[in-house]
């Protein structure tokens, strides 16, 4: 039997500004969710929020890219986004970006990540999901975890790791990917990944056996709407244990705080900050940009649950460990607003392309003289 787990996720409208997901929305989502795990579509869910940014995770026995459960999805943000326009929400159907829907929500605006699996002995699930980022953000916790041996002991220590991983790079300019094999690749995968703004960790396996362990969604809503719409704000799925990084060295990335494009307007550079599900909410300069991480165990298809049927998921990053990362992103917060809109707390100009930059430039046009 193979199991699929699907995050599929949109801003379909938020309270006060970018700030957070209201009840409303999230009741649509539960109510529609459990409509559809009653149908049998579905065997589990959870709804959550990072941010302004209603999360649907989902468990199944469709497979990936399965047009009922993308029809679920893309039905249950068009009613919250039906109610976010009722209550006059802000950037109401933000997301939803095309009209419609052909059987696969890739490309239409909501991010997704999949995957299908075959369940092992036991299988630990952790899935983080970003506000105020692009899908570049998971380039340097997926590379810290997967090829680092400073990162994950288990790439030193567990002998079924020394085959390494493979590592899909999605290039998100010129629409085209690249398998990558480490530790013999390492550099060239740094290479590429550390242009986070144009390349994207996409998919990552086991190299021996091609075990799928960690699938992100690489939306880029820019090139999409073809201008600035509201950021990626990404997810990803990671498996955990037993001849993968543990929990653990999956979390330990994110000890320290690190730079994520995306913040204020889609146009800054911003400190990620690891965040309990409570503190799921953008504030100082709508961020700084958040992620949060929950975790799971998959069981017969579905999230292991307790004797009232309800799935345990754990808010991993609800937890004072993280408090050194949080204090941090205060303060390298407080360094790049002091810098106002200079460079780098500002984008680059070529990620500047798809906001209004270019009307700047426009409107200056005939004032411009040959130098
Ligand atoms: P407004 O121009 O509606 O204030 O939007 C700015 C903004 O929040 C960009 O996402
Ligand atoms: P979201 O993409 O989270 O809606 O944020 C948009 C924005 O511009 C915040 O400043
Ligand atoms: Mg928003
Ligand atoms: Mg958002």
């Amino acid at each position: 039997m193979k199991t699929t787990i699907s995050i599929i996720k949109a801003d379909v409208g938020s309270i006060v500004g970018h700030h957070v997901v209201a009840q409303p929305l999230f009741e649509i989502a539960k109510d529609r969710l459990e409509n559809a795990q009653k149908r049998g579509l579905i065997n589990s869910f959870y709804v959550f929020n990072a941010g302004d940014d209603l999360e649907l995770l989902m468990v199944h026995e469709k497979g990936e890219r399965n047009s009922e459960i993308h029809a679920l999805a893309w039905e249950t943000f068009q009613q919250a986004a039906e109610k976010a326009k009722d209550l006059k929400l802000y950037g109401a159907g933000q997301d939803l970006l095309k009209t419609a829907f052909s059987g696969n929500i890739r490309g239409m605006g909501p991010g997704v990540a999949e995957m299908e699996i075959e369940e092992r002995g036991s299988d630990p699930i952790v899935v983080f999901a970003a506000d105020k980022t692009s899908a570049g953000s998971f380039n340097y916790p997926l590379f810290r975890t997967f090829a680092d041996p400073m990162n994950t002991a288990g790439l030193v220590i567990d002998l079924s790791m020394f085959g390494g991983f493979k590592f899909e790079v999605l290039d998100t300019k010129e629409n085209r990917k690249v398998v990558l094999k480490c530790p013999e690749e390492t550099y060239e995968l740094i290479g590429l990944i550390g242009s986070s703004t144009r390349y994207s960790v996409s998919r990552v396996w086991r190299a021996h056996d091609d075990l799928p362990c960690a699938v992100t969604s690489t939306t880029k809503l820019s090139l999409i709407a073809g201008k600035y719409v509201g950021k990626d704000d990404p997810v990803a799925l990671v498996r955990a244990q037993h001849g993968l990084p543990a929990v653990g060295e999956i979390l330990v990335p994110f000890l320290h705080t690190y730079f994520v494009e995306g913040w204020m307007r889609g146009s800054h550079w911003g400190p990620l900050m690891p965040v309990s599900l409570s503190d799921s909410k953008c504030t100082v300069f709508d961020g700084p940009p958040r992620m949060v991480a929950v975790g799971f165990q998959i069981c017969n298809g579905r999230i292991a649950s307790d004797s009232s049927d309800t799935p345990m998921v754990e808010d991993l990053f609800d937890d004072p460990a993280f408090e050194m990362a949080r204090r941090e992103a205060v303060e390298m917060a407080g360094v790049l607003r002091r810098m106002g809109e200079f460079q780098p707390a500002r984008l680059s100009e070529e990620a500047m392309e798809y906001t209004t930059l270019p009307r700047i430039l426009e409107k200056l046009k005939s004032r411009f003289q040959p130098a």
